[in-house]
Parts: C-alpha cells; structure tokens; sequence
C-alpha cells in the first residue's frame, strides 16, 4: 500500500490539468470544482458546509464510473464539437502509455503550478516566454496547488517497486473505459495504452508479446481488484469519517462497511492508531467491555508514546464515560476525579469544563454513588455548581456546554416546581445560543425541553409537534439516542390514546443498523415492552401483563433510565390494583415514595404517586381516608403548574367529595376541569374524570325526590356522560371500564322502568365480560 497515491488520485490531478487548460466550460465548473474539492479538503471541515443532497453517494475509493457521471454530463468548451469533457479526460488518461510516461506526467505536474519570483527570473533570463495573463494557474498553497506539489513529491519518494506497482494499478483501474476508447478512436491497436508493448509487438511477433505481458502484469484476476487502488491516506481519512460519526450519530460502523474495511486494512503492514480507537467505539456500541477497554487502551498507548502527556486527560475521560456506561460507577468517578486534576495541570479548560459537567449530571442521576467521594463539594451546592460551570462555559467560548448548562438550570427549574417564567428564559437564552452558533446537535434537548414543558403545562399537541419537528428537520444531524427518545415519547402518545398499532409502527421503524448499538437495543426493547404491558393490562390480559411485569422489572436497578423505571413501577402498581391486591399496590406506592424523597426528584413524579395513592383508598372502599393526601397532591400540582397531574388530583378530590354526598360540589368541580383535562388528550384520565361525573349526578337524582323532574333530568344526564366514558374507555380498549360504564348504563335503565333497554345493555355487558374472560385465556 502506498502512503498517498492511488489511481484515482491521477484521474484527480488529470481533472485539475483540464480545468487549467479551460476546457471546461464556464456553466460546469462549479460541480466539478466541488467533485475535485472533495476529495482534497479533509472530511471534518467538509461535513460543516456540505448540503445534504450532494457528493454523499460518492463511493469511498473512486472507480471510473464515478468520474464517468461526472463528466459525460458536460460539453467540452474548445476542440472538437459533440466531445464531452469525459472524451478529454480519457484522452488524457491513455496517453499516459507507459510507466515513463508516468513519469514525465508527475514531472510536468509543476506546470500548472504558479511561478515563483525566482523561477519567472530564470524563465525571462533564458528567454521562455511567461505564460499568457488569462491562462489558470494555481497559487501554491491553494488546496489545488498543494495537492499537485505533494502528489509530485510523493511520486518522487516511490521506491522502484512502488511506482511500478502503481503503474499496474492504474492500468486495471483505467481498463474499464477501454472499449469505449478504441470504439470512439476506431481502430486502436491491441496494445493501446501501453507503448512498450506495442512497439515491441513489431519486433517479437505477437505470442511473444502476449507472455511478455502476462509476466510483466500478472493475470488481472479479480482477487487483488483492489490492491493499490487504496493508499494509507486514504485509510486515515476513512477512519477519521468513521470515527466522527460514530460519535456524532452514535452509531455502529455498518457490518458491511467494516468487513470491507477490515480487508483493506488486512493490506497494510501499517495499522494506524486511530483504527484501534474505531474499535474501542465499536465494541463499546456493541456492549463488549472487555474489548472495548482492550482497544481503548491500545490506543492511548501507541499515541502517549508518539506524543507527550498532554492528552493524558482525553484518556483517563474515555474510560470514566467507558466505565459509567458498564455500570462500574465507582471507577468512573475516581477516573473522571483524575481527569479533573490532569485537566487543571495540563490547563486544559475545555477538557475541565466538559468533566465538571460530565461529574453534574452523572450526580443528578447517580446520587448515591457521588455522595461517597468528596467530588460533591468540587462543584458547591447543586445551583451554584451550575451557575460557575455557564459562566465558565462563557469564558472559555465553548458554546455547547454553554447552551446546555442553561438547558440543565431550565430542567432544574422544571423538575423543582419553580417559575415557568424563569425556565422560559433559560430555554430561549439556549435556544439564541444554538441558533447563533448553528450547534445542530444541541437541537435535540432544546427540543426535548420544549416538549416536555409543554406536556407539564397540559397541551399536548404542541409537544407532539415539537416531537415531529426534531425528527423531521433535525434528527439526521444529531445523535441516535435522541431520535429513540422522541420516537419513544410520540409512541408513548400515541398509547395515551389507544392508537397502540401506530405507536409499535413507529418504534419498528426505527434505523436497524443504529438499533445495533447495545444500550439503543436495550431502551427500544424495554420500551416496545412497556407499551405492550400498556394494552395488555387495559385488556384485562393479566397472564400477558405478568409475563411482561415480571421481565420489565427485573430493569429497575440502577443501570436503567429513571423516567422508564418509573413508568414501569406506575405499571406494577396498575397491575396489583388490577389483580385487587390494594395492599401490595399500596406498600409499593410507599416504597416508591420514601425512595422518592431521598433524592429530591421530580415533582411530577412525586404527585402522580399521591394522585394514585388517593385513588387506590376510594378503591378500598375509604375514600376520605385519601382527602388529604389529594388535596397536598393538588396544591403541589397548582404551585409548580403541572396541570394535567392537577386535574387528575381534583377528580380524585371530586370523587371524595361524591362518597361525601357533597354531589354538586364534585359536580362543579369536575364540569369546571374536564374541558382543559381534554386538551391533553389522555383517554384514560377523560374516562375517569367521566364516570366521576356519572357518578356525582347519580348522587344528585339520588337526593331528587322519585319521579320528580329533577330526577329524570338528572339520570339523563348521567347517561350522556356514562356514553362518553364509554367511548374514551373503549378507544384505549379498556374491558374493565367498558363493562362497568355498561353496567351502570342498565342499572339506570331499570330504576327509569325501560325495561326492555335494560336488558339490552345488560346482555351488552354480559357480552364484554365473556370477551375480557376470553381475553384472559
Ligand atoms: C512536459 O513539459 C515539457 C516542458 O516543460 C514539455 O516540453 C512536454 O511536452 C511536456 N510533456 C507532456 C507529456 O505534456
Ligand atoms: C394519563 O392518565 C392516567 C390516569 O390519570 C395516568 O396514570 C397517566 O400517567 C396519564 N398519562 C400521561 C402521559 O400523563
Ligand atoms: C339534579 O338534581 C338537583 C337536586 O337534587 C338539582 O338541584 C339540579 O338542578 C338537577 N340537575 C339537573 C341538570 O336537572
């Protein structure tokens, strides 16, 4: 393998000799310009301009096809008319006949070259004309420029066997444009393309110069196609690509891509250093510990040696993320300490900010872990901590961890139940800030933010938008994770509201390759269970839900992520209340509850457990046992403006109030909610607010004298709401509400003496039953 120069790099250097020689005309340069552009300027400054629809279906080594495409495209602008641009470029591509010819091609390289002083000098005083003012030379540092001057210098620096080894390799590259080349230039001798062989065809006779030439090329079998067609500057650059997205997509490397990869690696006796940090990236992605770590050490080992210390800190940061990610927290902690020091030693602010951020966020999520080392106080209490990392972010212009302190003081704010206002602010500060510094892969959660403040505030269909917006605007741009969590989130809508189809769709149509990654697997696989569990236990599917509960748990611990943690507990404890276990449901809900409180978490989280602990009281049959416990669950609700959690905690308020015989202050109540309750477009909670009100106005006929007005109007009324009850319970198929709405539905029927429609609806619920214990098979 060679260090740089590969076949396509001399159709390249031909493609830069016919731009110069202006024939190429005016309207086709820009696309040729970029084709050539492209290969030169190295992949990172690359992907920052690039737009989305170009240059990306270009294959890693160039073929000639690739340049065919180009080129057949374009009219020449001068010589004969009806040639193409791609006529030229073969013309110049075959007259290179001979390995001398090779030669004197890289020597006249320099002329496309500008002069310099010294050389104009020498050219005036031994009388060679300058070149004319409007013929294309290229500056010497121009990207151009310095492209030509290495591929000359390279060249120059090829062992004998090395030049000849490319000569062979160009000669297969170029062979696939041979019979359109003789076709067009009728009647080209055997040995076109190679005068040697052809000069000496005179003097040998033909058997002769065909065994001269299958001992001097070999039989171009189809093994080594590719040999020599890629150079070690190649392999660099494809690994540096690769490299840069799997960290910007968090992908893994496709197994088709790395098998061939692998092969042309298998070439080189060379192995850069870089490849064994690709592999450290992939096994990571793979969840394979031990060869991650194998791999990660390799390379800081090879590089430490090249370089100094001075990257030290990047090494002992991988391992700390390395580690977090398999679960050895403590390790992590105390590489990522060392990481801190090193950091402060070398200097290095971008490397120290990125660790304090790295040790705040893993402390939110890992408290326990942190409280042990004496990393707590490095950062003070947790608001200043924050507020020093922003301010250092500033300082140190290092806009991501900027934007996302403000975003983690935002998500603080929320979680805390402080001013919407406040939280507002922060998120539109990042928001400028990422719009500003065009930081793609901060839109993910910017948008996260916005998505779930707005499901807090109660509108639901403004967080399924930004849902929507991150993944069809910005998802291509940013990391796999993000992608799974918003398609979890709008599948996780979806289930609130029956569509249970629709929601598994999306989760399915997630990019397999990228569901390779082992913690992306692990998520999507939980989540798919999760919304299973969902629709199992609304079908009264209790085996199903039992199965699924008793695998889903096993994931609770530590390693997994905290929000579907809990939604797995909230689903354990619908199942005990299901199964009318209230004892366990209601000894898991304190259990929840006293863990709660250690870690200061979520507010939310906090009043979904009163709401339900509440709930569960009136299921036992001692509703005002849950009064206060319901009314602290409002009022946490009402201060920190979580307004879906707040409806939910007045129904349950509502319905105490009913078991109170306090019939229209529950109706008031709940008449006063349930239009905003709709807007979150939960059905389970409209259904429970529903037959709260069914049951409030039963209360009210109740307390109407028989056969009075009052009463009848009152029973009508009922039946409306017992219909839309029914409705909201049948779209998330829940069995158990639909019979008791049926059930409710003929007992009213009778006291109203319609007898014959009494039956029907009983016969109706009688039916559902049999289905839900059919179900249960
Ligand atoms: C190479 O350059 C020299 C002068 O610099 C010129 O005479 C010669 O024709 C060139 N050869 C080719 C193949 O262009
Ligand atoms: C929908 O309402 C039910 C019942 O109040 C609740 O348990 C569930 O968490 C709510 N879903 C969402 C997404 O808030
Ligand atoms: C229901 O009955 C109550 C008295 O028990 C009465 O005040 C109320 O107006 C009635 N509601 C309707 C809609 O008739």
């Amino acid at each position: 393998m060679t260090r740089f120069l590969t076949p396509s790099k001399v159709g390249i250097l031909v493609l830069i000799e016919l731009y110069t020689e202006a024939i190429v005309p005016t309207s086709s340069t820009l696309p040729i310009l970029s084709f050539i552009l492209n290969q030169l300027v190295p992949a990172t400054v690359r992907s920052q301009s690039r737009d989305p629809t170009s240059s990306q279906t270009l294959p890693f080594i160039l073929d000639l096809k690739a340049f065919e495409t180009l080129l057949a495209a374009h009219a020449a602008a001068s010589g004969l008319p009806g040639r193409s641009l791609w006529d030229h470029f073969l013309k110049k591509l075959w007259e290179i006949d001979s390995l001398d010819a090779l030669h004197t091609f890289f020597a006249n390289r320099t002329n496309l070259l500008a002069k310099t002083r010294d050389e104009i000098k020498k050219d005036s005083e031994s009388g060679i004309p300058p070149p004319p003012e409007d013929s294309i030379v290229l500056s010497r540092t121009s990207p151009f420029g310095s492209f030509v001057r290495r591929s000359k210098v390279e060249f120059e620096r090829l062992r004998f066997s090395d030049a000849l080894a490319l000569w062979k390799a160009f000669t297969r590259w170029r062979e696939g444009s041979r019979t359109y080349w003789t076709r067009r230039n009728g009647g080209l001798g055997r040995w076109a393309g190679d005068r040697a062989l052809e000069d000496g065809e005179e003097e040998w006779g033909t058997d002769a110069t065909e065994l001269l030439e299958l001992v001097a090329y070999g039989g171009l079998s189809l093994e080594d196609e590719t040999a020599g067609s890629v150079s070690t500057d190649d392999v660099e650059k494809l690994l540096e690509f690769q490299v840069e997205q799997m960290q910007k997509l968090g992908n893994r490397v496709p197994p088709e891509v790395r098998d061939k990869f692998q092969s042309i690696l298998g070439e080189s006796i060379m192995i850069p250093s870089l490849s064994h940090y690709l592999n450290f990236l992939d096994a990571w992605r793979a969840g394979d510990y031990p060869t991650s770590f194998d791999n990660l050490h390799r390379y800081f080992d090879y590089t430490m040696q090249n370089r100094d210390r001075l990257f030290y800190q990047y090494a002992l940061m991988n391992l700390a993320v390395l580690q977090a990610d398999f679960g050895c927290f403590d390790e992590a902690v105390a590489a990522m300490l060392e990481t801190v020091s090193t950091a402060r030693e070398n200097k290095d602010m971008a490397c120290l900010n990125f660790a304090l951020n790295w040790l705040y966020h893993f402390g939110k999520a890992h408290p326990d872990t942190i409280k042990g080392t004496d990393s707590s106080n490095m950062l003070g209490v947790e608001r200043e901590g924050l507020a020093y990392l922003r301010v250092k972010a500033k300082e140190t212009g290092m806009w991501t961890l900027w934007g996302s302190s403000l975003l983690s003081e935002a998500k603080l704010g929320m979680s805390n139940g402080e001013s919407i206002a406040t939280t507002f602010e922060n998120m539109l500060k990042s928001s400028q800030l990422i719009v500003d510094k065009n930081m793609k892969t901060m839109m993910g959660p910017q948008l996260a933010m916005y998505s779930s403040m707005w499901a807090r505030l109660g509108i639901s269909h403004l967080s399924r938008q930004y849902c929507q917006i991150f993944l069809s605007c910005h998802a291509r741009y940013t990391l796999f994770d993000d992608t799974l969590r918003f398609t979890c989130r709008l599948a996780h809508l979806l289930t609130e509201k029956g569509r249970y189809d629709e929601a598994m769709e999306k989760l399915d149509g997630l990019d397999e390759n990228s569901l390779r990654s082992w913690k992306a697997n692990q998520y999507w696989l939980r989540y798919r269970g999760v919304i299973r569990l969902k629709r199992d236990l609304r079908r009264n599917q209790l085996d199903g839900a039992d199965q699924l509960l008793s695998q889903l748990l096993q994931f609770t611990g530590t390693d997994i992520d905290s929000d579907l943690a809990f939604e797995i507990n909230i689903l354990h404890i619908e199942y005990l209340t299901r199964r009318t276990d209230y004892r366990a449901a209601l000894a898991k809900i304190e259990q929840m509850a006293t863990g709660m409180k250690e870690d200061g978490d979520d507010l939310n989280l906090q009043v979904k457990l009163l709401t339900m602990k509440a709930l569960l009281q009136g299921k036992c049959g001692r509703p005002q046992k849950g009064f206060s416990v319901a009314v602290r669950a409002a009022s946490i609700a009402w201060r920190a403006r979580l307004i879906p959690s707040l409806w939910a905690a007045m129904g349950a308020v509502a319905n105490i109030l009913t078991s109170l015989s306090e019939f229209q202050a529950s109706a008031q109540i709940l008449i006063a909610i349930i239009p905003r309750a709709l807007e979150y477009e939960n059905c389970s909670l409209n259904a429970q607010l529903y037959s709260f009100l069914v049951d409030a106005f039963m209360g009210m006929a109740g307390q109407a004298e028989a056969g009075s007005i009052k009463r009848k109007e009152n029973l009508t009324k009922c039946l409306e709401y017992i219909d839309r009850a029914f409705s909201q319970y049948s779209f998330i198929e829940d069995i158990k509400g639909q019979c008791e709405m049926m059930a409710k539905k003929a007992t009213i029927m009778r006291v109203v003496g319609e007898k014959v429609l009494a039956n029907d609806y009983a016969g109706a619920y009688l039916d559902l039953k049999k289905e839900a214990a059919l179900a249960q098979v």
